[in-house]
């Protein structure tokens, strides 16, 4: 299984099952120098945890980090940067059924047909816990782009049919209620949507939006490792996701050229900037200074106690109700992993960027 690395120069390799001992990350490329305590992790981790709302698994875990290696009288070392969280509230026999049949929607068959062996206790490496690897790097990423000016602002746009009003958009009120939506009213529409699904045992589908702020141009690697590609690779490596946009995405198939150019103009002090942003900061595969938009739609939990058809390992057509605690809307948990995959990618291509000029090399070099 070789595809648990990420990144190029700030290279991360996330390991670990669901009900195994723990679940960690190994932070490759960091540079030295920069702050960073358990505290900045942390405070990531918590936005991922369950067990914050009835809206997601009642699974309660502390999601506590320690950090082993690469940090040292508060400072990075230049040295790898390894991260462990220890799983504490596993019940894996509420999954013992699992490995006797293949949940619809989950990776049990896949996993099953391509290693003909698969740890089944809560989906194993499947399992949305291998993302706490993904959110303790993404913190660091996260620090280090603070430092050059580089911010998040990532919420829940729609859940179901519910989605939010931009006119009542309240960045305040993301921290504020159980699904992180921008909007005090779409929240409270789909709180009774969930409850509605929620009785049926059934579960919802989302999407997750992220604005990126202070991204300089030049950001990208033509020809295959764009910056819009590299981000739709990172943020399709989640599970569940299963649509990527950037700016207008699907939108801009139904627009006619004179909308979807963002027209250019220089600004009273000189710099150039676009009007619009239909194209959500990214022209060439290279952003151009504007903020970067994406998208991630998420489709609904797969585990659900509803009644489904399924086959069983032994060669039975059966109908199961998938046992175990689940999350029944992904996305108010996934916000944080989104942002985190983001902060990745851009970290990657922007250490890679420094080294796209002659002129960055010698200023570096011959500078005193
Ligand atoms: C934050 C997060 C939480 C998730 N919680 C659950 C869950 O409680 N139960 C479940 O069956 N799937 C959950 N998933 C989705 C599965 O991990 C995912 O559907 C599965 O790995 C199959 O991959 P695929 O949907 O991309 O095909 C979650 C995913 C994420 C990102």
């Amino acid at each position: 299984m070789s595809g648990s690395t990420f990144g190029t120069i700030f290279k991360i390799t996330t390991w670990g099952e669901s009900h195994g001992m723990g679940v960690g990350v190994v932070v490759d490329g960091c540079p030295a120098g920069l702050a960073l305590c358990e505290t900045d992790i942390q405070n990531y981790l918590n936005r991922r945890k369950p067990g914050q709302s009835k809206f997601s698994t009642p699974r309660k875990e502390d999601d506590t980090v320690e950090i082993q290696s690469g940090i040292f009288e508060g400072r990075t070392t230049g040295t790898p940067i390894s991260m462990t969280v220890y799983n504490k509230n596993q019940r894996s026999a509420d999954y013992s059924e699992i490995a006797s049949y293949y949940r619809p929607g989950h990776a049990d068959y896949t996993f099953d047909r391509k290693y003909g062996f698969r740890d089944y206790r809560g989906g194993g490496r499947s399992s949305a816990r291998e993302t706490i690897g993904r959110v303790a790097a993404g913190a660091v990423a996260a620090k280090l782009l603070d430092m050059l000016g580089v911010h998040f602002l990532t919420y829940v746009k729609s859940i179901g049919p519910v989605a939010i009003d931009p006119s009542r958009f309240d960045a305040a009120q993301i921290e504020k209620n159980p699904f992180r939506m921008p909007d005090a009213d779409a929240a409270c529409e789909a709180q009774n949507y969930l409850n509605t699904c929620m009785q049926a045992q059934d579960s919802s589908g989302g999407v997750v939006e992220c604005i990126i702020r202070g991204v300089p141009a030049g950001i990208g690697e033509p020809v295959f490792r764009k910056l819009d590609g590299e981000l739709a690779k990172a943020i399709f490596s989640i599970g569940a996701v299963k649509g990527f946009e950037i700016g207008d995405g699907f939108e801009a198939a139904r627009a006619v050229g004179s909308d979807n150019n963002d027209c250019f103009y220089y600004d009273e002090n000189g710099r150039i900037c676009k009007k619009t942003n239909h194209a959500g900061g990214i022209l060439g595969g290279i952003s151009d200074g504007s903020n970067i938009i994406l998208r991630a739609a998420f489709k609904p939990t797969p585990s659900i106690g509803s009644p489904q058809e399924t086959v069983s390992k032994d060669g039975q057509n059966i109908t199961v109700r998938v046992k175990g605690r689940h999350d029944p809307i992904i996305v108010p948990r996934a916000v944080v992993v989104v942002e985190s995959m983001a902060a990745l990618t851009l970290t990657d291509l922007m250490l890679e960027n420094m080294h796209a000029k002659v002129s960055s090399i010698s200023d570096f070099y011959n500078h005193p």
